[in-house]
This record gives C-alpha cells, structure tokens and sequence, in this order.
C-alpha cells in the first residue's frame, strides 16, 4: 500500500525537476501488444502477480478472464493512477487524453467523497496534480494536457483495447468487488519475500537489466513466487533478441526455469524492438 501524505508531497517536486533518486514516471498507457500475449498464454482461472504500471495489463488479464491479479510497481504513484484509469474507463473513457480540463476535474472530484477511502485520497491527489497544474506558468485551458508533465512517461504506441461495452462492464464489475491488492516493490531486490504463491508472474519490461547481481535477483524472486510449473510472461525492449545481455539474462534463469520465446513478431515501440517470451519453472 501507498501513503498519501508521501505521494502528496512527492507530486510538487516530481512536477519541477526537484525530487532526489530515481525519477519516478508514469506510463500513460501500455506498451506492449497485451493482446497478443493472450493469444498465447493462457490467463484463465489464474492466479497472477503482475505490475501495475498504467493498470493496461490488470484491466487485459481480468478481460481474459485471470482469477486474481495482485499488482506491484517499484513506483507508488501508478496506485493513484490505477484508481484514474477505473474512474475513466466507468465514465466511457479509456485514458484522460483528449478530455478538457473541466470534463477531468469533474470526474476526479466526484470521487472526492467516496466510501472508499483509498478512492478518496487518490481522488485528493489528482486535484492536487490539477491544481499544481494550473499554477504553471502560461497556463491556458486550450493548451491543457493531463500528460504533459514530468509526472508522466508518454506512450507514443498505444495497442488498441478491442472490448465491446458489457466487457468493460463485466471488467468493472471485478474491479469493484473487491479492493485492488497492490504493494510497492522492487522485484530486483535481494530482500524481497513475497506473502503468497501465483500461476503466473507477468513482469512486462522489468527484465530488460543489465547488472548480473540484479538479474539473479529477480530469478530469485521468480522462484519464490511461482507454484510448480508457474510462468513469468516478460516483455522486454532490446536492441538485438541476442543482445548480450539478454542472452546472459537467458543464462542465469536456465538454472531454475525453461526459455521459450513467444511467436510473435518483434516489434518496434520507441526507440527499439520488443521481444515476448517466458520462462517455465522447473
Ligand atoms: C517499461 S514500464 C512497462 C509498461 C507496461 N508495458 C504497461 O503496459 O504499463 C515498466 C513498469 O515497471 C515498473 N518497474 C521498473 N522496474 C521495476 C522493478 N525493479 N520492480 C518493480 N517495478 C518496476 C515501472 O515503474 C513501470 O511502471
């Protein structure tokens, strides 16, 4: 879980360049072709463990029908997004870009009261984030953009999110039935010990390191939190599928899990292209 307090008062000094440590982002929306990946894993009735990031991954696991999603994220900020994103995608939206500054303020204050009191801090923190915003310099409504800021890492590809109305629905339905599990952690951490046990541990572009130290850690990790046979879907932005490091990385997972690369072509997001694969334990 999150603190407010700290996520409040973190916000100002993300917004001007002043925070010390690693810069903290948020990806507006996926970067990696989720679709695909359901075509070749099987996420029904399963228990996950993924990262939350822009939430894109939790909303696509529970529209393919995963049992559980318990989420994490090295960057505590991506839990206020999370509730954002649920709030947008209830009023008929998929993300606040496009949406004027009076038609986001408005969603985001009619959460200011609710039950939920995780719903209402988030709701706290994102006026604040809409406050500090009009304080900008040369602030003027028809130049507004709710993800032009240091707060957000802009994602120029955005895969589509092929899901007829009662589908968004259903995936409401879930979302809101029980609250979101989230911890904020660092899965290359040499002291994490995870609580519980999942199917599949979906960690999106985290594996693409370079330190062998951190890259055992994470396998690590893997081991611990997967039952027998469990999988970790990864993603991961690479110059070469045989970069070196890649293939090091493929080395020191040998030792406890199966490499299998996804078929799906690699594609280039950003600045360099994107390899699918996972790794069964063994
Ligand atoms: C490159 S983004 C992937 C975006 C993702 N494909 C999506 O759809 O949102 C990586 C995410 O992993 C998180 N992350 C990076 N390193 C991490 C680590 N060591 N432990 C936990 N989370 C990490 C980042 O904060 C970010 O939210």
């Amino acid at each position: 879980m999150t603190s407010i307090k700290d996520d409040i008062l973190t916000l100002p000094k993300i917004m001007n360049g002043t925070l010390d440590g690693d810069y903290l982002s948020i990806y507006s929306r996926n970067t990696e072709d989720v679709n695909r990946i359901v075509s070749h894993i099987d996420f029904k009735n399963k228990e996950i463990y993924a990262v939350l990031s822009s939430s894109d991954i939790l909303f696509y696991l529970y529209l393919n029908g995963a049992k559980r999603v318990d989420s994490f994220d090295i960057n505590p900020l991506t839990y206020r997004y999370y509730y954002l994103r649920k709030w947008l995608l209830e009023s008929g939206f998929l993300d606040a870009e496009g949406l004027g500054i009076e038609e986001i303020a408005s969603i985001i204050k009619s959460h200011g009261n609710a039950r939920d009191i995780y719903e209402r801090e988030s709701s706290l923190f994102w006026q604040y984030y809409l406050d500090l915003k009009q304080k900008e310099k040369f602030y003027d409504e028809s130049f507004f953009s709710f993800y032009n800021d240091a707060l957000f890492e802009n994602s120029s590809t955005k895969f589509s999110f092929p899901y007829r109305e009662e589908d968004i629905k259903k995936l409401l339905d879930k979302l809101n039935s029980s609250k979101l599990h989230f911890e904020v952690v660092d899965i290359s951490s040499n002291s994490y010990t995870p609580s519980k046990k999942y199917d599949i541990v979906y960690l999106s572009n985290i594996l693409d390191l370079k330190a062998t130290n951190n890259i055992k850690n994470v396998r690590n990790n893997m081991n611990n939190l997967l039952k027998d046979n469990g999988i970790v879907v990864c993603t991961n932005m690479i110059n070469h599928p045989y970069f070196d490091f890649f293939r090091e990385q493929i080395k020191i997972f040998s030792e406890c899990f199966e490499y299998e690369p996804l078929d799906i072509e690699l594609r280039g997001i950003a600045k360099a292209p994107v390899k699918y694969y996972k790794y069964t334990k063994k």
